[in-house]
């Protein structure tokens, strides 16, 4: 079994990823786990957020899984999770949304996926004063990073039986920029006649996910968009501890993490829900073709979730230790 790179993180994320990897470990997915910190933690070790040594180990194990990281707001360093983006090519974020059995929420038969661009758009992170008092914010859009995850979005609703493929922009207002994303959206649609595209407005289609969110399947998004419909959705399944997230690259590489963050409120209190970074973990496992392992653990989850012994995000008097104990529990005697 090759050896994977674990990013534990800050706040709740070493709580859930040592969740984690106890149920992996129940499954018997037993990678040798090469452990780094990132952010405040690491600047602390290694006088930098990012340390080299946990890029290289991400490029050579092309496979890792990740807890949450604090980023500053406002002030201090840039996001480790955008560095991370960055300095791997992750461009494709795909967040698979749909409705857990037993957990509670505004809707059912909600089985959408996000496809959102990960590399630019605002988050260049290319922002300057202009004179006191005005800032200038550019919105980076190119037609090789539309292309790509516009492709990366047919492709993967062709694999997975998809019907519709909807790009989500706001090219009325943002003629050129939003626009070149829409018509690279569009070009690469010629090529998936088995696959339906449309698209709509962001604002109209906010509307439209909280009144039919079951009518939507593959949403394509550039990067800003799809960060705050991504949370929108989450909260129309039970809310960011259910939902998980893939970042993928070139050549298989995929960094796993839950979309939800350092949760401060909860961290060290044993409250946390480890569910969303144990769904990454099983896109994870989907990714490296361990098919078997992730069924035993959505198995398990759905015995757990319909027991009721879930944590209190959900409701529930489950603490993280106790849920994963379960969870084990269920696995064991699957
Ligand atoms: P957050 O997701 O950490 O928390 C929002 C609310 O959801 C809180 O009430 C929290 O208790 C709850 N929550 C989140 N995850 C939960 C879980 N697994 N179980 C139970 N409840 C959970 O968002 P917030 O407060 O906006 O961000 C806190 C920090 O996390 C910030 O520094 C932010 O930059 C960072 N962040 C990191 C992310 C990442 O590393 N991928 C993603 C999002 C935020």
């Amino acid at each position: 079994m090759p050896p994977i790179t674990l990013i534990p993180g800050d706040g709740i994320g070493p709580e859930v990823t040592h969740a984690v990897v106890r149920i992996l470990a129940a499954t018997g997915f037993t990678p040798e786990w090469e452990t780094f910190s990132a952010g405040a933690e690491a600047v602390k070790e290694h006088g930098t957020t990012l340390p080299q040594a946990l890029l290289d180990s991400v490029t050579r194990n092309k496979v890792a899984l990740k807890g949450p990281i604090t980023t500053p707001i406002g002030k201090g360093f840039t996001s480790v999770n955008v560095g991370l983006r960055k300095a791997l090519d992750l461009y494709a974020n795909l967040r698979p949304v749909w409705n857990l059995p037993s957990v509670p929420s505004r809707f059912s038969g909600v089985d959408l996926v996000i496809v959102r661009e990960n590399t630019e758009d605002l988050y260049a992170g290319l922002e300057h004063v202009v004179v006191p008092g005005v800032v200038e914010s550019l919105k980076i859009i190119t037609a090789a990073a539309s292309e790509r995850i516009a492709t990366f979005a047919f492709e993967y609703a062709r694999r997975h039986k998809r019907k519709t493929v909807t790009a989500i922009h706001k090219a009325n207002i943002m003629k050129l920029g939003d626009g070149l994303f829409l018509e690279s959206c569009r070009k690469i649609s010629t090529g998936y006649p088995d696959v339906t595209f449309n698209d709509r407005i962001v604002d109209a289609a906010c509307m439209h996910l909280v009144m039919h969110p079951e009518k939507l399947d593959v949403l394509l998004l550039p990067n800003l968009y799809g960060d705050i419909v991504s949370d929108l959705c989450a909260g129309l399944v039970g809310g960011l501890g259910v939902v998980p997230a893939a970042n993928l690259g070139e050549g298989g590489v995929g960094v796993f993490e839950a979309v939800h963050g350092t949760a401060p409120d909860i961290a060290g209190q044993d409250k946390a829900n480890p569910t969303a970074l144990l769904l990454s973990a099983v896109l994870m496992l989907q990714h490296l073709h361990e098919d078997d392992k992730a069924g035993r653990i959505m198995s398990a989850l759905k015995v757990v979730m319909a027991s009721g012994h879930v944590t209190p995000d959900l409701g529930g008097p489950a603490t993280t230790t106790s849920f994963t104990d379960a969870v084990v529990k269920a696995i064991e005697q699957g």
